[in-house]
């Protein structure tokens, strides 16, 4: 055998043997469990545009990682089931169950739920969040203002870097411990240190602060109320002059030259790239609910004709970015992503609206 055709055969035969170990692991749990099968086809579906492919985090913005072993360690089912079912509405984390409007059913939230336990490598450590301790909250607070507030925001709302605190949905569910063990021990392989050298006293102080931080998220300001649009409703000033874009990077247009076309009645299509929930609780005027997992079904009603059709989301580019991807793959020719998301055109006072039959919780 001539040395090359040798050093080629013992790549290939160690090709073959770490697939055999690592791919028959994962072959094995999925064929084992059809709810963890059925749970990591969803998660692709609707989940990984955020939070990765394998569950790693952060493949857009601060979304966590979900398979994290220290996540995974506190993180137990009922956690997971409401984070999933209820999101955390006013952060990009939409509320996916059907109870909201989202497009998932209790089982399939619990197919999930089986998947991403199924990441788990440590035992999960089983907590009340209905049972509190006896910190001080006056010390938490100079505590975390003296440690926190870089990654998770003064008032624990949360930044680029690192997810929200204060949110009353996490807030609801999560136990002292599980908030205590993350201060601790950190979550290795993402950037939430560890601080073991805080006392007992410290850790017990910082989890009571935390729990003052429970803010009802503020409600959108939006005196409008618009139904579900039908197809006659697709196209916002149908008889408008076609509006002049700016784009940057030949992608995005801001919020200032969208409201001003708005203002200036051009034709337009603004499609909302959340789910139906998000779109329910605050869109921008006249948008459709177009979820970024739909696109095969919604793009077939779209109109080709050179009419000039945007997308948003909160993230601020994920959703919205996937969503005019797939349109300028499918060939339509006038399409841009509304640069900075629904929060800021929020912030910014131009017109938004609600679902007609929203229930504010
Ligand atoms: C558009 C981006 C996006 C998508 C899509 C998304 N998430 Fe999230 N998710 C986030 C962000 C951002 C957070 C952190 C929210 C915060 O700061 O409060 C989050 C938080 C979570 C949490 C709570 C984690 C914790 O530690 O409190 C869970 C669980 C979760 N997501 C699961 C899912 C599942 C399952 C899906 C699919 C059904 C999904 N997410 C889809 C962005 C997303
Ligand atoms: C350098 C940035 C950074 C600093 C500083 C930091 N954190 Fe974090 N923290 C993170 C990130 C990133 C995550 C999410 C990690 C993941 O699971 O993907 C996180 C997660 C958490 C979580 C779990 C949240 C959830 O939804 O599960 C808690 C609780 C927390 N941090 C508390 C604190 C406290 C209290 C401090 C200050 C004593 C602090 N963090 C300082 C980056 C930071």
């Amino acid at each position: 055998m001539s040395p090359r055709l040798r050093v080629v055969l013992v790549f290939l035969a160690s090709l073959v043997l770490a697939c055999a170990t690592g791919c028959r692991r994962r072959y094995v749990v999925h064929k084992q469990d059809p709810a963890v099968r059925e749970g990591r086809a969803l998660f692709l579906r609707y989940c990984a545009l955020c939070h990765g492919k394998e569950a790693q985090g952060y493949a857009a913005d601060h979304a966590n990682a979900l398979g994290n072993a220290d996540f995974l360690a506190v993180a137990g089912p009922e956690f997971l089931r409401a984070a999933i079912t209820d999101g955390h509405p006013g952060t990009p984390m939409s509320a996916w169950g059907k109870a909201h409007g989202g497009p998932l059913g209790p089982g399939e939230v619990d197919q999930i739920v089986a998947y991403l336990r199924s990441l788990a490598k440590k035992p999960l450590i089983k907590s009340d969040p209905t049972k509190r301790g006896s910190g001080d909250p006056r010390r938490g607070a100079i505590a975390y203002a003296k440690s926190c507030p870089l990654c998770h925001g003064i008032h624990g709302e949360g930044t680029n870097r690192a997810t929200s605190l204060a949110h009353p949905n996490f807030l609801r569910t999560v136990s002292d411990e599980y908030l205590r063990i993350t201060i601790v021990h950190g979550r290795v392989g993402t950037e939430m240190p560890g601080f073991n050298s805080f006392s007992s006293q410290t850790l017990d102080d910082l989890v009571a602060y935390l729990r003052t931080l429970d803010a009802p998220p503020t409600p959108p300001p939006s005196p409008l109320y618009e139904p579900p649009p039908g197809l006659d409703r697709l196209v916002i000033n149908p008889q408008g002059q076609k509006p002049v874009f700016t784009l940057r990077e030949g992608r995005y247009v801001s919020s200032a030259q969208v409201a001003q076309a708005l203002a200036d009645k051009r034709k337009l299509v603004i499609l909302d790239a959340r789910p139906t929930s998000d779109w329910s609780r605050n869109h921008i005027v006249g948008a459709l609910p177009f979820p970024f997992y739909d696109i095969e079904e919604m793009a077939k009603v779209l109109p080709k004709d050179g009419t000039f059709i945007l997308a948003y989301c909160a993230c601020p580019h994920a959703a919205s970015g996937h969503v005019v991807d797939e349109l300028r793959r499918r060939k339509f020719p006038a399409t841009a992503v509304i640069d900075e998301g629904i929060g800021f055109w929020t912030l910014k006072g131009y017109p938004v609206a609600q679902a007609a039959q929203l229930k504010i919780p």
